[in-house]
């Protein structure tokens, strides 16, 4: 049988309209559900025709070797995954070039934040983030009665580093998303050495978590990963997810790569067997997958480059963008603009206070692209 999102849908029997319970507190920040599904329980992700740009997933969904590790796993379903586990991590230690005891393993990338904040963030040491910046390290801060320092983005809509670092003085964790979710600004590595040297400096004990989510969508050529930073540095955490480029968003796998004294000390605060046996068995062959890594690249260059050209001849300012989604400035309220958009049957992205007449715009397929553009036309005229 042919390997396709209909065999995969059907084979695991959601077909079905099944509405699953939203999370108290967001695995993925509020990425898209809770208050959705909250307002708008006739809005399901299942509902026919619902074109999906609120979540920064890939729209394409895993390759075919992942789908095929998919189907092969099916059997290993009634056995803890102990052994997949021990064999996603030394898939991803030979993809980085790295140790085995440098890697945890998390339910999603979430976990891995959701842990670093259990670990390093207490009532003494504060977290410290940005405004707007992916939610899930304040929220979970915030339940736990945390402090939270929340710095907001400068005028370019980029984190606001000095800032920052200047709020970091007794800080548990300083959250630095690179590129930055919703603004997708990107910074090159000799700004983040700059940042994570000072705060060294000025605050040795804080622990620096860098979110690398959209790590393979980032296109500016000074940019570089902070994993070998990660592995020198005891107190800088690299975060990656199979959420994103991989196309696996549903199936919850993510992982940091870590100095393995801060592996050893992390690793308590982790849900063990945390990843199920299909993330495991997809996610060990699609990190070396390096042909479908490229054409999803490719695909979300191209259909972004198409929204982008749609807004900028439509006369909107649009934001530089070093992921898989773009920042729209409608220079009104986006708040109607999305419910109208929601009732043509595009989903886009929630509100990102301070950012209020921004809209983001996740990037899906090219047909997809062109069906929500001529949406936004009519939403927007
Ligand atoms: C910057 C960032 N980090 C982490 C996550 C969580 O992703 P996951 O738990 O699916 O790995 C997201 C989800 O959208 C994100 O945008």
């Amino acid at each position: 049988m042919p390997i396709s999102r209909r065999y995969f849908v059907s084979a695991l029997g959601l077909g079905g309209a099944g509405l699953l319970s939203p999370p108290l507190f967001g695995g993925r920040g509020h990425e898209a559900r809770l208050a959705d599904w909250l307002t708008s329980p006739a809005l399901t992700p299942q509902k026919a025709g619902l074109i999906r740009l609120d979540s920064n997933e890939n729209p394409n969904g895993p390759g075919a070797r992942a789908f095929e590790a998919i189907r092969a796993m099916f059997g290993e379903a009634n056995r803890y995954p102990d052994a997949p586990e021990d064999a996603l991590v030394a898939a991803i230690a030979k993809e980085h070039g790295v140790s085995e005891e440098n890697i945890i393993l998390g339910c999603g990338s979430s976990e891995i934040l959701r842990m670093c904040v259990e670990a390093f963030v207490s009532t003494a040491q504060h977290l410290v983030t940005a405004a707007p910046t992916f939610e899930l390290p304040e929220n979970f801060a915030m339940t736990m009665g945390r402090p939270v320092v929340s710095v907001p983005v400068d005028a370019r809509l980029r984190l606001d580093l000095d800032a920052m670092t200047n709020k970091a003085g007794g800080a548990g964790l300083v959250f630095f998303c690179n590129p930055n979710n919703p603004t997708a600004t990107v910074y090159g590595d000799a700004d983040v050495r700059a940042f994570v040297a000072r705060i060294r400096r000025e605050s040795p004990a804080t622990f620096i978590l860098i979110d690398e989510a959209y790590h393979e969508y980032v296109d500016d050529p000074s940019y570089k990963s902070a994993v070998p930073m990660a592995l020198t540095d005891p107190n800088l955490i690299v975060s990656r997810t199979f959420s994103k480029v991989f196309g696996m968003a549903g199936l919850r796998a993510g992982y940091a790569i870590v100095h393995r004294d801060t592996a050893r000390r992390l690793r308590r605060w982790r849900l063990g067997s945390g990843v199920n046996v299909l993330a495991l068995g997809a996610a060990t062959v699609a990190i070396g997958d390096h042909e479908h890594i490229a054409l999803e690249q490719k695909r979300n260059r191209d259909a972004k480059a198409f929204t982008r050209a749609y807004f900028e001849k439509e006369g909107y300012e649009v934001g530089v963008s070093e992921t898989n989604f773009l920042m729209i400035n409608l220079r009104r309220d986006m708040r109607p603009v999305r419910e109208a958009c929601r009732r043509e049957g595009v989903a886009v992205g929630r509100p990102f206070p301070p950012l209020n007449t921004w809209l983001r715009v996740s990037i899906g397929t090219m047909e997809e692209m062109q069906k929500a553009t001529e949406v936004f036309r009519k939403v927007l005229a």
